[in-house]
């Protein structure tokens, strides 16, 4: 399961709180200040004055667009934006006005403050948290307008969550239930205090909980919210975001909007993607999702060290002083560990893209598999993702067969570009343990055979004259996880994405396994199938 998306400390921070004047509101901004906020923004459409110097009052209806913007331009930095101001006028739905006028503050509202104060939490990598209801869950009869206004606004925290995941901006959705202020005055009901509420999501908040739960009653249904059909459903479909393409296109301080218009005029190609995820989510969603648990097993981290290590075992010795490296984070995907500047990437693959060829299901997320690879820019652009793209989408909890479906409609779909000039992918690593012949079946080895490969995109194997290794060569390889001898350079992964691959010779690749004798004892000992055979 995954929940611990964000960590984030209120002390030292800027908070922005909007309807700050009272029941919620207020309450946030005195446990903001307790906790050491930095500035606290006291968004009010009353005059609001504070005995706090670190207050300062911002006057904000968040139905009127001139207003947000002035209030933008007052505020320098934030870190955090609350959308707390809300309605709840006790009505019914014979109006369609009752309704409007719900929506005008609870979606609408919290749609344009947020928007509007994007990019100060982008340039923070910051948080928004909506100040929800568990009315949104489930809607309350006799505040129907309410309930659909609520369960709007969380269907929008569900999309900008998605969609600012690429900026850096982690977006909570508070599942409050009844609280004791002048909007449940009417409601004779046992109520939780405003400040016991407050503290409940600032709590929430730094601990990292996406969805909060901030009082008993809410609390009581939290796990199962976590662990549930809904909340699975909700992370299958933020996956199909491509993330590397969200990443490449929402950079700087731009409207999202405008960058949500630049990945739509990319147009038919995403359309093709999203439409073959929506029946793939059709076809495999709730109950793929229920019953495969074992198919969205989470890895197990190697020890930092040891992962950076074997990373940079795929690079040549002048490569790896200055090469970008990347470590998995199992809860999000690859992060990078440290920058480098020679324009060469390493990582270690856990599901990589072997996993991905041929027609065999794949049926569960092997935790033994591993091969350190590294790319140059060329390949960084447009083999790298495919890997990124597959641990991200396996931490969100995406089944494996699923996974395999959705990367290769990608490849099918062009999605992924074959590099755009020549280059090299080094794989010098004395251990590497992945399929044998994924194009046809998923038998595993693990095996001592430094390569370097060379992209060699919609050329076959006849073309590029090369030799596949003879039938004794692959038996004595299955047997030792070694080649005899040199075998020539042969082509894989036929199409866009193909390589030449080009084996060490056996005094090289003794050489290597000698200065890293270490690093296999090591991995041997955490794992038996990373013991090179002999
Ligand atoms: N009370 C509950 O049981 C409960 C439960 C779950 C969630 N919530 C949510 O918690 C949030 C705070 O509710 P509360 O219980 O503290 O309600 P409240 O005591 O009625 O306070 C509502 C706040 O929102 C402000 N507001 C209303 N319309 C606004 C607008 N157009 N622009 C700017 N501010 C506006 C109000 O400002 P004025 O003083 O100017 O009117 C006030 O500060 C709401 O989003 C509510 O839906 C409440």
């Amino acid at each position: 399961m995954i929940r611990k998306e964000n960590v984030m400390n209120i002390e030292n921070k800027t908070i922005l709180i909007t309807g700050a004047n009272r029941g919620i509101g207020r309450a946030l901004v005195e446990e903001a200040l307790k906790r050491g906020a930095k500035r606290v923004h006291a968004a009010t459409r009353q005059p609001f004055t504070h005995s706090d110097g670190r207050v300062t009052q911002l006057t904000l209806d968040v139905t009127n667009a001139a207003q947000i913007q002035d209030a933008v331009k007052k505020v320098e930095a934030l870190d955090i934006l609350i959308n707390n101001a809300g309605v709840d006028l006790h009505e019914d739905l014979s109006e369609r006005a009752n309704l409007e006028r719900h929506l005008a503050v609870n979606l609408f509202g919290t749609y344009g403050v947020s928007q509007a104060f994007l990019p100060l939490v982008a340039r923070s990598q910051g948080a928004v948290v909506n100040v929800l209801s568990l009315a949104a869950l489930a809607s309350v009869p006799f505040t129907p307008a309410y309930s659909i206004s609520k369960a709007a606004a969380f269907s929008l925290t569900q999309s900008l969550r998605a969609f600012w995941a690429a900026r850096g901006v982690k977006v909570h959705a508070v599942m409050a239930g009844p609280v004791d202020t002048d909007m449940t005055r009417y409601l004779d009901i046992p109520k939780f205090s405003a400040e016991s509420v407050a503290r409940g999501i600032l709590d929430g908040l730094e601990k990292g909980d996406e969805d909060i739960f901030p009082d008993p009653m809410s609390e009581s249904i939290a796990e199962g919210w976590r662990s549930g059909a809904t909340k699975a459903l909700e992370r299958q479909f933020a996956a199909y975001m491509p993330q590397s393409e969200a990443k490449a296109t929402l950079s700087g301080d731009t409207n999202d909007w405008d960058s949500m218009r630049r990945l739509k005029a990319k147009g038919a190609r995403m359309r093709k993607i999203l439409t073959a995820s929506v029946i793939l989510a059709l076809l495999f969603s709730i109950t793929a999702s229920a019953q495969n648990a074992e198919k969205t097993r989470r890895l197990e981290p190697l020890p930092r060290d040891l992962e950076i290590q074997l990373a940079l075992s795929a690079l040549p010795p002048h490569l790896r002083d200055n090469a970008t490296v990347y470590v998995l984070n199992p809860d999000k995907g690859f992060e990078v560990a440290r920058k480098g500047t020679n324009g060469f990437h390493t990582f270690v693959a856990r599901t990589g893209d072997d996993s991905f060829r041929g027609t065999w299901l794949l049926k569960e997320y092997r935790d033994d598999i591993l091969y350190p690879i590294s790319f140059d820019e060329a390949g960084a652009k447009t083999q790298m993702p495919v890997f990124f793209d597959a641990a991200a989408m396996q931490a969100k909890g995406i089944p494996s067969e699923e996974l395999k479906k959705i990367i290769q409609e990608r490849y099918k779909t062009s999605y992924y570009k074959a590099p755009e000039r020549a280059g090299v992918s080094y794989m010098l690593s004395p251990i590497l343990r992945t399929y044998v012949n994924p194009d046809a079946n998923d038998s595993l080895a693990t095996s001592n055979i430094p390569h370097v490969m060379y992209y060699a995109p919609n050329v076959s194997n006849d073309e590029m004259g090369g030799a596949m290794p003879t039938p004794e060569q692959f038996a004595y390889y299955m047997q030792h996880g070694r080649w005899p001898d040199t075998p020539y350079p042969f082509l894989i992964l036929h199409g866009p994405h193909g390589y030449m691959v080009q084996f060490r010779g056996a005094a090289e690749r003794d050489a290597i396994t000698k200065q890293y004798e270490g690093m296999l004892a090591r991995l041997c000992k955490i794992k038996e199938a990373w013991c090179l055979p002999h």
